[in-house]
Formats: C-alpha cells, structure tokens, sequence
C-alpha cells in the first residue's frame, strides 16, 4: 500500500438487557413521581376549600339553632368533610419529615412488630426472624422507617387474611447485599430489608401498578400505603421492589449505606 495506515476493525460486544434494565427502572420512577405529584397537588387544592365548607356547616348550625332538623344536615357535612380531611391528609403524606439520624434497624423492626402484636388480627400470623447482628447503623427518619414497615406487614396480614392462607407466616430478613444497583447508580454496599407472606401471588401486571397511589383491591382501601412507602424510601435514597410468585411475595426495602460509615458495636 502506499500509507502506512493500517485498516482493522474493533467490535465491541456489550449486553444490552443492563442497559434497558436501567432506562426501565428509571422511567417507572418518573412515572411514580409524576402520579405522586399530581395527587398531592389536587389533595392541597381540595383541602382549603374544605376547611371553609366544614366552617360555614358550624356556622349555620350554631346561627340557627333553633331551626328543627338542621342540626341533622350540618352534622352530615361536617362528619363528611372530616372523612375528606383524613383522606387529603393521608394523600399528602407527613408535611414535616423528622431529621435523619443513626439508628439500628432491628430496633426499628422490633418496635413494629411489637405493636403490630397487640393488634388481635395478628395474632395467628406467625413471624420468623432472619435477622444479620451485625449490620451497621443507618441514617434513618426511624417515624417515617416504621411507617414503611407497618404499611407492608399490615398489607401482606391483610393479603393472608382475605385469601384465607393457611399456616399464614411473614419472613423478616435483614443482609447486606453488594453491587446493588437504585435507579441509575451501583453502591457497593446495601442493606436490604426484605419482608416475605406465604398469600396469594400478586399477578405482574398488577405489580407494576401497586406503587400508585389510589390503586387498591380493597373495598375499604385508600390505596395509599406503598406509594408513601415508596416515598419514605426514596427520601433516603433507597428503594421498594416487589417480587411474588405462587409460594411467596416479598416487599425488598434497600437502603444505601452513608457515605461517612458508622459501624455499630457489636
Ligand atoms: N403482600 C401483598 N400481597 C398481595 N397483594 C398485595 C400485598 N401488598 C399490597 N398488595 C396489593 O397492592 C395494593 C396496594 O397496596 P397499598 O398498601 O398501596 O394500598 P391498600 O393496602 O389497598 O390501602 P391502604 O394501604 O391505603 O390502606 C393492595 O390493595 C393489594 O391489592
Ligand atoms: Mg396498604
């Protein structure tokens, strides 16, 4: 030839289900967060409104007092807007989140189940502990964390319970788990959290939907309490997945270690 250049060819092999994987998971995030926005937004417009309508309701009741029978229609609205107020006060979540602050997620856990016990519903569920002693401690809202816990064991004894599963039990177990990928970045290390029912199999394409708000089976359901534990555990850079099939459905709470590690005594 009359260069010198060489002619090759470089072929790059890279797999691409990572790559999906990853604009997949980020697009259901923008998803989520466009239907949370969008419900809290209306919640705060209907809840000034109803302030006033429960107000005026009081109003009437104590300027015409001795109107017969009025008493029974402003007890209606105000009985009814106090139903609406719980409701937008749930859709918008807590207004004030406490501070992060170190703590022991077993503690966090303990607590949970604790309380949950004395709930007579619970009481045939049986609960196995599968927990890792020495797991570090984690910058955590420990109000908002046992939010998080609550929402998920209440739904997986409502799940048992309506299906009528026998031998209902729910798994608790804790691990750090590496090389674990939320949203678009891959942390080293993790705890995960992950809480398992023997009920029914939550059917795929159902499971992408759960984490809306609203979406509920229930007839008395608001439909509200995994989009605000999906919340809770963005807030702390984590994450909520659901994985179920015939035998088992498991919520898997991840949570990144900080930066500035603070080991716990063991
Ligand atoms: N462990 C589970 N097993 C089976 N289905 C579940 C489980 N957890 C959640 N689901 C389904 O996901 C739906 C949404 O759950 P979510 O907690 O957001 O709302 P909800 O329990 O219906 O109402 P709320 O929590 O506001 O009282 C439930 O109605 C149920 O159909
Ligand atoms: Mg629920």
């Amino acid at each position: 030839s009359y260069n010198s250049r060489r002619h090759g060819l470089i072929i790059e092999l890279r797999s691409l289900v990572h790559q999906q994987r990853l604009v997949d998971a980020v697009q259901l995030q923008t998803q989520h967060m466009a239907a949370r926005d969008l419900v809290r937004n209306l919640a705060h417009e209907i809840k000034n409104p109803l302030g006033g309508i429960r107000g005026a309701a009081q109003l009437l009741e104590m300027t015409y007092s001795n109107q017969k029978g009025l008493k029974e229609y402003t007890q209606v609205i105000i009985e009814q807007s106090d139903r609406l107020k719980n409701l937008v006060n749930n859709l918008l979540g807590p207004q004030h989140p406490n501070p992060l602050i170190w703590a022991n997620i077993h503690f966090i856990i303990e607590k949970v189940l604790s309380l949950q016990s004395m709930q007579t519903q619970s009481q045939k569920v049986r609960i196995e502990k599968n927990y890792d002693p020495s797991l570090p401690e984690l910058k955590l809202d420990v109000d908002a964390m046992q939010q998080v816990l609550i929402n998920i064991i209440k739904n997986a004894e409502d799940a048992m319970n309506d299906a009528h599963t026998s031998h209902p039990c729910i798994k608790i177990k804790t691990r750090a788990e590496s090389g674990v990928i939320i949203r678009d970045r891959k942390y080293p290390t993790v705890v995960a959290i992950s809480i398992s029912n023997n009920g029914p199999q939550i059917p795929e394409e159902m499971r992408q939907t759960i984490f809306y708000p609203m979406v509920t089976t229930k007839s008395s359901g608001n439909g509200l309490g995994l989009s605000i534990a999906q919340s809770i555990m963005e807030r702390h850079g984590g994450s909520l997945e659901c994985i179920s099939d015939e035998t088992e459905t498991t919520f898997k709470l991840i949570l990144p270690l900080p930066k500035s590690g603070k080991f716990s005594e063991v």
